[in-house]
């Protein structure tokens, strides 16, 4: 089994500390290491592991080789994307690259920036998806939702029953009846009560030429256009530039989109193993160590009267806080940010205009 690693994200929602141009997969936001180490060092105990190939944006490719060279581990590939094209062309290239090796192995993909609490109970589902990914399914990782995210993708737990007309029975393994990317509110809610549907954590597992066969069903342009990107590929020291302009033609789809909604194939595991994909401050407090207050104090930070804040100092200053709660304050050296618990999610709207104003 191959782990591919997508580490292309912009992570705009926990700006400042996370930039484009040094994006959240490479910060070490929870614990010592970089949320890219944490994810290979995951790996380590899954014992049919083979060497992971990444997938980034070409301007973080020195970052990924540091990090990969502190964390001792080798790549076998790390593919470099002139421009995002979003999770499908980023897995296809992968998943083409392997193929052109003569291999046809399971793929794990893995999200750079995603935490998980309970390694054991991950490398417990791992297992179970690798036995289902080998029956040909497209495996994806489900978290059971404790609120109605509108940012996820839901999956509807089929009843065993129809899996196991076509397949061997797999105990703790479900076909997915529908899959469906980011509903909208209300949908989210029913679906949510419902008590059929999980979270897709954006994790999959599934034979290289499993994933191709059905994205070329569904959008072959994507699929033609990562050959040829691979086609004209070079080999630059430790890595794979894909063609720009061949790239660039590629239709911009999430997996999400391209190929879990639309295939019969797919195939759910439930995943109880404190899962969080760390998608805003809000998050990263979630999962981050708490004092007895509540509050996650990171660098130079004194809080005073203070409950179930975030407060982190990035650059050496102290930041000190008085009676406030439910506060996220980031102090990095060009940049503040002040904002409430309840509204993190709009601090992507702060990058947008940044970006806007130029
Ligand atoms: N290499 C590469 N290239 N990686 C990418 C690209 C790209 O163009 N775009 C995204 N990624 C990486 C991100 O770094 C992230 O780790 C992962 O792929 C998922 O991308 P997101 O952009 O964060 O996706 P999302 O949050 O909108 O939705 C996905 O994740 C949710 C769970 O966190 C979907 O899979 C949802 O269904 C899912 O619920
Ligand atoms: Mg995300």
């Amino acid at each position: 089994m191959v782990p591919i690693i997508l580490s292309g994200g912009s992570g705009s929602r926990l700006w400042p500390l996370s930039r484009s141009l040094f994006p959240k997969q490479f910060l070490p936001l929870i614990g010592e290491t970089t949320m890219l180490q944490a994810t290979l060092a995951r790996l380590d105990g899954i014992t049919s592991c083979l060497q992971p190939l990444i997938v980034c944006n070409e301007a973080h490719r020195f970052i990924v080789a540091e990090q990969l060279r502190q964390a001792n581990v080798a790549a076998s590939a790390i593919l470099l994307e002139p421009v995002a094209r979003n999770t499908a062309p980023a897995i296809a290239v992968a998943a083409l690259r392997i193929l052109q090796g003569g291999d046809d192995p399971l793929l794990l993909v893995l999200a750079a920036d995603h935490a998980i609490a309970d390694v054991e109970a991950f490398h417990e589902v791992v297992l179970l998806a690798q036995q289902a990914a080998e029956t040909g399914a497209l495996v994806t990782f489900g978290i059971m939702p404790t609120a109605p995210e509108t940012g996820y993708g839901y999956i509807e737990k089929g009843r065993n029953s129809e899996w196991e007309i076509r397949n061997e029975v797999l105990m703790g393994t479900y076909p997915v009846s529908r899959f469906v990317e980011k509903p909208d509110l209300a949908t989210a809610v029913d679906y949510v009560a419902s008590g059929r549907y999980l979270w897709n954590s954006g994790m999959f597992m599934f034979r290289a030429s499993v994933l191709i066969d059905e994205l070329t069903k569904f959008s072959p342009e994507i699929v033609a256009a990562c050959r040829a990107a691979l086609d004209g590929a070079s080999a630059d020291l430790d890595f794979l530039r894909l063609d720009a302009t061949a790239f660039a033609q590629s239709p911009e789809d999430s997996i999400d989109y391209a190929v879990m909604e639309k295939t019969d194939k797919a195939v759910v595991v439930p995943l109880s193993a404190g899962w969080s994909d760390v998608g805003s401050w809000d998050a990263l407090w979630e999962v981050s160590e708490k004092n007895v207050d509540g509050n996650v104090l990171k660098g130079d930070v004194l809080a005073v009267e203070s409950q179930n804040s975030y407060l982190h100092s990035a650059n050496g200053r102290l930041v000190a806080a008085v009676g406030v709660a439910d506060l996220v304050v980031v102090d990095t050296d060009d940049a503040v940010m002040v904002a409430h618990k309840g509204h993190v999610q709009q601090v992507k709207k702060i990058v947008d205009r940044l970006k806007a104003e130029g």
